[in-house]
């Protein structure tokens, strides 16, 4: 369930805690295996990284299920969460989640018909300084407009990564 590839990566995680300790990489490890499982996590990818970081299930379990950066059923290619906290939401991201919507016939939650897109409302993503923002994959895209919207997903669409 976990490639050899993965495993590297989350040896590295690994390596960062003292011995014994390599539960500490879990959420590292839960991301790594999300971005391998088509962007999302079911029981087996769960318990594959407990196993793997020799921890209890319930351990990674409670992880997975608490943070919104890990998803339980499929969600597309990409992920744009889009802040509607206060910065965000005084700068516009309102109109910008409406225009998204628009753009890419979805309501928030819901994949594309391509399976390329879906977008999800976050909390604060701690980059108020630059809002309007998002986020897709470990990307943030600030100071957001319809018109660097439309680049981003025409980027995307074209297969930048
Ligand atoms: S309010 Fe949007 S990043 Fe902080």
């Amino acid at each position: 369930m976990i490639s050899n590839k993965a495993k590297k990566q989350i040896d590295a995680w690994v390596a960062k805690y003292p011995t014994g300790n390599q539960g500490s990489a879990v959420m590292e490890a839960l991301k790594i295996v999300q971005a391998e499982n088509d962007n999302y996590l079911n029981a087996d990818a769960i318990q594959a990284v407990a196993d793997y970081l020799d921890i209890p299930g319930i351990a990674a379990a409670e992880v997975a299920t608490f943070y919104e950066n890990y998803n339980h059923k499929p969600v597309g290619k990409h992920t744009i969460r889009i802040c509607h906290n206060i910065s965000c939401m005084l700068n516009g991201a309102d109109d910008l989640i409406s225009y998204l919507e628009e753009k890419l016939n979805v309501k928030t939650g819901e994949v594309t018909k391509n399976g390329l897109f879906n977008v999800k409302k976050v909390e604060c993503l701690g980059a108020c300084v630059g809002a309007p923002m998002f986020q897709i994959g470990d990307q943030y895209y600030e100071n957001l407009t319809e018109k660097k919207i439309d680049k981003i997903l025409a980027d995307l669409k074209a297969g930048a990564e």
